[in-house]
């Protein structure tokens, strides 16, 4: 079994181990022991993100429906969104490249990639999952694949399953994708909601590891007496597609905003508290929360008064994208990376909450280098090569059946 992150060992992307100077284990959680004696841990080792590039301020939107900037703004703490225009922009192509930017993080080939966990609420259809899409964009020929259907909690509950099966033993890295075009199940008539989504993806990938840390306890809720406050309400096998479905507008989204509202601020906390208790982990030793992104109010009135978090220590940027459902939380990741405000050793926590009703929580203990590895002029051709090579293996099978249909058809005329 690869155990790819030992301290003395480079990790996945070729650095030095961040955990030559071990974060403490806490309360030895978040592990299973290896058949050899040795623990194993679910580490986050790279991570992506990618939002389409047409953005739709407030003001554009009060061009489209009887809204108003500051309305939008002061209620939601909103002021943009990106929306997939393009037809090639697609929950899958917008998650492939995230998920493509996470491998190449973590210096990790498509061909290692054990499963693929795209959690998403705008799929490109009910099935194929928009997981197997993505595999077959990556060239992750060694991967399962499959879609994950608890609308913004869903990257969560995501990483809770990729923590599974590598604390399991059953996988050693496992592609955890959040992807959205929400832009093409809004009503862009309505201004109760159209306001409030954006599209864009959000990818990690977590790989088994002895170092300890990485994802270290999970939280996950479901109140389905909820399922009717915010639904997509057509389309499915309980009010298949018709004629009547599309005139009345019944395959878009229909919120009972107050109700999810009153929802969302009590569970965000419950939720973060109980991770955080799971992990062994006090309120105060909390470095960052990354909060699912829907409105600032909610933000403010559950981690930040119900926990007492300060505010530095939340990470938003919901003004740049709305609610992006899955992707926001990766998103937002990928961002606070960037802005340094995630270190090696340091607490996280991701809190989310969303239709069904359903609510998830992950406590991470921090321990990859964040330092991205220099991209070679070799590596970025071997890169190139590998995505081209996918893309030719996808043509190539789908001729293949084509061709091969054909003559079974033939044989059968004769
Ligand atoms: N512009 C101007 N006025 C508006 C708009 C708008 N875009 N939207 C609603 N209003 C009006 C309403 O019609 C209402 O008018 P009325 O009093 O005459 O009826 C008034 O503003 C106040 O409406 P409220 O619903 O009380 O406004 P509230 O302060 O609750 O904010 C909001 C509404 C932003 C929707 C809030 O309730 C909210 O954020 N709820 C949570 C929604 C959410 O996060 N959903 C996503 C969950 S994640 C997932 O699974 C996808």
């Amino acid at each position: 079994m690869n155990t790819s992150h030992h301290p003395e060992q480079p990790s996945p992307n070729g650095q030095p181990n961040p955990n030559g100077a071990h974060p403490a284990e806490p309360h030895g959680l978040g592990s299973f022991p290896e058949p050899g004696g040795e623990r194993r841990y679910a580490q986050i080792v790279g991570w992506g993100y990618h939002v389409p590039e047409k953005v739709i301020t407030n003001r554009d939107l009060e061009q489209i429906v009887d809204t108003k900037d500051e309305w939008i703004r002061t209620r939601t703490g909103i002021e943009a969104r990106h929306i997939a225009a393009s037809p090639r922009e697609t929950t899958a192509t917008l998650g492939m490249k995230a998920a493509r930017k996470a491998l190449e993080v973590a210096d990790i080939h498509p061909h290692q990639v054990d499963l693929i966990i795209c959690a998403t609420s705008s799929p490109e259809h009910i099935f194929p999952s928009t997981a197997s899409i993505i595999q077959d964009g990556i060239g992750a020929v060694n991967a399962g694949a499959f879609d994950l259907s608890a609308a913004c909690s869903g990257f969560v509950y995501g990483l809770a399953m990729a923590r599974g099966q590598i604390l399991a033993g059953d996988a050693e890295y496992v592609l955890v994708i959040g992807s959205e075009t929400l832009s093409r199940i809004v009503d862009w008539t309505d201004r109760n909601t159209c306001v409030l989504f954006g599209d864009g993806a959000g990818a990690v990938l977590v790989a088994a590891s002895d170092v300890p840390g990485g994802i270290m306890a999970t939280e996950l809720g479901s109140d389905g007496s909820g399922a009717d406050l915010l639904t997509l309400p057509a389309g499915g096998s309980a009010i298949p597609a018709s004629l009547e479905t599309v005139s009345s507008g019944a395959h878009y989204i229909k919120m009972d905003g107050r109700a999810v509202f009153r929802f969302a601020t009590r569970v965000m906390a419950e939720a973060t508290r109980k991770v955080l208790d799971r992990a062994g982990v006090s309120v105060d030793d909390v470095d960052l929360i990354i909060p699912h992104q829907a409105n600032i109010r909610i933000i403010q009135s559950s981690v930040v008064k119900q926990l007492r978090i300060p505010e530095d220590k939340v990470f938003i940027n919901l003004q740049k994208y709305g609610n992006t459902s899955t992707a926001s939380i990766p998103i937002a990741l990928c961002e606070a990376i960037e802005a340094g405000k995630v270190q090696p050793g340091d607490n996280l926590v991701f809190v989310g909450f969303g239709a069904g009703l359903t609510w998830a929580a992950a406590a991470i203990k921090w321990s990859t280098p964040i330092e991205k590895p220099e991209a070679t002029w070799w590596r970025n051709t071997q890169r190139q090569a590998a995505y081209q090579a996918a893309a030719a293996r996808s043509m190539w099978k789908r001729a293949v059946r084509r061709v091969y249909s054909q003559v079974l058809a033939g044989r059968e005329g004769e």
